[in-house]
């Protein structure tokens, strides 16, 4: 298909040399990245962007797996590389993580750390590295450089170093992605007062997804990436500030600074920090703000509630955590948005660590399988957590994964035509906590009721002779 003709054609041109400008730099650096695995600090155009995954995958093609969720709006393939020991199929049990960067095209330093991070997790497997093969052998991860592409290569053919602080940052067609998602937070705030539900709000709607013209491709194929695959946890990599920001993003009321908490908060605060804390500059309790008049007194160890920040409808954070069963939160990583390029480097550093340990996360909580009393998987399957009001569903093997702070909770499995069944679950802060659950289906009940009844008839029968 045309996702193995263009890497086929990425991979022939890659050996002669001719796919990109092909400056005799930049072959030299395709090479050095390739034959021993070293990490090239420099921005990467389009073109050299599909290289340094194909690079990715030559090195560790029993690793990894290139695929294209889509296309922007001036047909650039929205990229995914993804890393796990089977690549291209879910395991059973096994979560899922995502990152996706620059979906501000202007907002270029996540997008060159997703692929440093390729590099690096491609490099440290190689070489052996226990804690990187683990969490490989155990997760699913897909890396998505730029949800933006065609912003990127606007923002970087400005001419010069300063680059301007809004150029690039829509897609193609001035859409700002991120606030182009539909807005279920409204949903929910009305659904708060009135009675409903907190989760999988686009459930049986993908047609109006795809019918709806508001909608951005870029936008649309995330949206329909978000829905097919069971994600778990995820973030979204922006440049600007220095924070990690967590859900909710657009506030109840509507006012521009309001703390907007989510029935997770306490999980969401923990995974803030849990990518702050490595970092040495952003969890740094003395760093000024970004610039002078910033407003930055919502920040709290690195981390900040969204709305708490400033209000944001149509966000991609939020429709994550109300559509699907990922938890996802935002980070900002550098006060300049295309900061020169000699400090990138300085970028991965301080990012690396809290890279992998966000990934670390998604073996949180309570984990396992609801099956029925055959041992057949029940997909879409409820969990439903006592005190929180956001269940998440099994994905098709029945497996599911629900993030939760340490402490003690009641953890209930429930299916249509199924006994619901609850679980008194101790969680501590790592590793998820397994949690299988067995449904008595309702059919079966009835079965066995009326086989009671049978008995009991009989034995009385007996007993009184007739
Ligand atoms: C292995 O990877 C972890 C996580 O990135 C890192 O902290 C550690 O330093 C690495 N070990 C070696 C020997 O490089
Ligand atoms: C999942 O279950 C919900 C409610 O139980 C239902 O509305 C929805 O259609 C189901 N989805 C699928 C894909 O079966
Ligand atoms: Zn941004």
């Amino acid at each position: 298909d045309r996702m193995w003709g263009w890497l086929w054609l990425a991979l022939r041109s890659m050996l002669t040399g001719s796919l990109s400008s092909g400056t005799a730099h930049h072959t030299q650096r395709e090479e050095r990245e390739s034959t021993d695995g070293a990490i090239s600090f420099e921005y990467h155009r389009y073109e050299e962007l599909r290289k340094a995954l194909v690079s990715v995958w030559l090195q560790c093609p029993t690793i990894t797996r290139i695929y294209t969720i889509g296309e922007s709006f001036e047909g650039r393939e929205l990229l995914v590389l993804e890393m796990s020991d089977n690549p291209g199929t879910h395991e059973p049990g096994e979560p899922e993580f995502k990152y996706i960067a620059n979906m501000h095209g202007n907002e270029a330093v996540g997008r060159e750390l997703l692929i440093y991070l390729a590099q690096y997790l491609c490099n440290q497997y190689q070489q052996g590295n226990e804690t990187i093969i683990d969490l490989i052998h155990n997760t699913r991860i897909h890396l998505m450089p730029s949800m933006n592409p065609d912003g990127f290569e606007k923002a970087a053919s400005q001419p010069g170093e300063i680059k301007d602080w809004f150029v690039g940052r829509s897609n193609a067609q001035g859409v700002d992605l991120n606030r182009n998602f539909p807005d279920l937070d409204r949903i929910i705030y009305i659904n708060e007062r009135e009675g409903g539900a907190n989760n999988h709000l686009l459930q049986n709607m993908k047609k109006a997804v795809d019918e709806n013209t508001k909608l951005a491709p870029e936008t649309k194929a995330v949206i329909h990436w978000i829905m097919d695959i069971p994600f778990v946890l995820s973030a979204n990599l922006h440049g600007g500030d220095v924070v990690a920001n967590y859900p909710y993003d657009e506030t109840r009321t509507g006012s521009t600074h309001e703390y907007s908490a989510s029935p997770d908060d306490v999980m969401f605060k923990s995974l803030a920090r849990a990518y702050s804390m490595y970092n040495p500059v952003m969890s740094d309790p003395h760093r000024a703000p970004c610039r002078k008049n910033d407003d930055d007194s919502s920040f709290k160890d690195g981390i900040t509630n969204g709305g708490a920040w400033y209000s944001v409808p149509g966000g991609m954070q939020d429709f994550n955590y109300l559509s699907s069963n990922s938890f996802e939160i935002t980070l900002e990583l550098s006060c300049d948005k295309f900061p020169n390029e000699e400090t990138l480097k300085s970028y991965w550093e301080q990012n690396r660590n809290s890279l992998v340990n966000y990934i670390e996360q998604v073996h949180r909580g309570v984990k396992g399988f609801i099956r029925d009393l055959q041992g057949n998987p029940i997909s879409n399957a409820t969990v439903s957590v006592e005190g929180i009001d956001h269940d998440i569903t099994t994905a098709k093997d029945g497996d599911y994964w629900r993030l939760l702070a340490p402490g003690n909770y009641k953890v209930a499995a429930s299916a249509p035509g199924y006994l619901t069944v609850i679980k008194k679950v101790a969680v501590p802060y790592s590793p998820a906590t397994r949690v299988d659950f067995e449904l008595e289906s309702l059919m079966e009940r009835k079965e066995e009721e009326r086989e009671e009844l049978m008995d009991w008839w009989k034995m009385m029968s007996e007993t009184l002779n007739f």
